[in-house]
């Protein structure tokens, strides 16, 4: 028996120069749309959470479309094809794409939905939206191919206990990085950087003098910065780089909420002088080396160097607090909601 009636989270308020609240979202229910020719049915497993979203929210960030009031949250999950009229996704095929913050979801499976089959069982299918998807693809992108990191580097990251983040330092050292020091908001995310996620040492940004601190655990400075958080992380960063260090714009955390206005970059003069390289990647563009991607970093699961946190909530209705334990710090590793079995 196929389902009839789909819950979903609607867009119901915009998040205007504050942080996201749960009443900018409302949990309502409708009918299961009858599929048309090649279309299929997905029902939700997994669902995933990421900084970016209250960009669409907002204006779409430059890259997605603005989401309408009243539409439901873009957002990717992973899920079991249920019915399809699609030759190329068969009922019973795990995908992960963007099936929205919903239980079951129809798709044509074209371009915009980015639907990939999971073909890996080295580990839980939820791995689909972490280590093994585009969170994973982004670190092992964002370090191999923007940052070039190789044998020997000095390795900077922040946003170090978050989903790209808490697993850098692994795929840093597996690609042969020499030292790899983590920024992150609390003492217990700084415990687990060091005792077991790779980190030679860790910086607790809200509490430690960062400039120095990165001066005493980086004393030959930085060959890749890969930065999760803009503003003055990134500005303090800049300080210690080294001669043809690569800067990998990855995210800009900080910058989320009062976006538009002005961080000044006052040690910018270093990528100059020291003949840097700083680049920014938006992953959705790199999907021609997502086959690469997740062969390596299922490869170093498989052979246990690279070790994944999941930080997981229960149930759809949980979607909300997911999105804002973002903003607030409250996540520790890669957050996702488990929706059904
Ligand atoms: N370029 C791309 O294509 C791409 C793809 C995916 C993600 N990203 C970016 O990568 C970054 C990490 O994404 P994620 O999904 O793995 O999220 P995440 O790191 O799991 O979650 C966000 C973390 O950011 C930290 N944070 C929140 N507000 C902050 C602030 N004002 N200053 C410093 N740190 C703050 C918090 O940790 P603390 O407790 O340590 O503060 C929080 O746990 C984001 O900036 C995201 O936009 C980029």
């Amino acid at each position: 028996m196929l389902p009839t009636r789909n819950r979903r989270w609607v867009l119901a308020e915009r998040p205007h120069g504050r942080n996201v609240a749960e009443t900018d979202f409302r949990l309502d229910t409708a009918p299961v749309a009858q599929l048309a020719e090649h279309e299929f049915l997905i029902q939700t497993l997994f669902l995933s959470v990421a900084p970016v979203m209250r960009q669409y929210m907002l204006d779409g960030a430059g890259i997605e479309r603005p989401l309408q009031l009243g539409e439901v949250m873009r957002g990717r999950g992973v899920g079991r094809v249920i019915a399809s009229r699609n030759a190329d996704f068969r009922v019973g095929d795990i995908v992960h794409g963007k099936l929205g913050w919903q239980e079951f979801a129809v798709t044509d499976g074209s371009p915009y939905f980015m639907m990939y089959k999971v073909r890996q069982r080295v580990a839980p299918y939820s791995t689909a939206l972490g280590a093994l998807g585009l969170t994973g693809f982004t670190a092992y992108l964002g370090l191999a191919d923007v940052g070039a990191t190789r044998a020997g580097d000095r390795v900077l990251v922040s946003g170090a206990a978050g989903g790209v983040g808490s697993i850098c330092a692994q795929i840093a050292r597996n690609l042969g990085a020499r030292r790899v020091v983590g920024l992150a908001g609390s003492a217990a995310k700084c415990a687990l950087l060091t005792q077991r996620l790779g980190y030679d040492a860790a910086i607790n940004y809200r509490r430690d003098d960062v400039d120095q601190r990165i001066a005493e655990l980086l004393p030959d400075g930085i060959d890749v910065f890969f930065d999760n958080v803009g503003a003055e992380i990134l500005d303090t960063g800049l300080k210690h780089i080294r001669r043809h260090a690569r800067i990998v714009l990855c995210g800009q955390i900080a910058t989320y909420v009062d976006a538009g206005k002005p961080r000044p970059l006052y040690n910018h003069d270093a990528i100059f002088k020291r003949m840097a390289r700083m680049e920014a990647f938006f992953i959705y563009e790199m999907a021609q080396h997502f086959e690469r991607a997740e062969a390596a970093l299922a490869a170093w699961i498989a052979a246990g160097k690279l070790e994944y946190l999941e930080d997981r909530l229960e149930g759809l209705e949980q979607m909300p607090r997911a999105l804002i334990r973002l903003y607030s710090g409250e996540n520790i590793g890669k957050q996702v909601v488990h929706v059904s079995d």
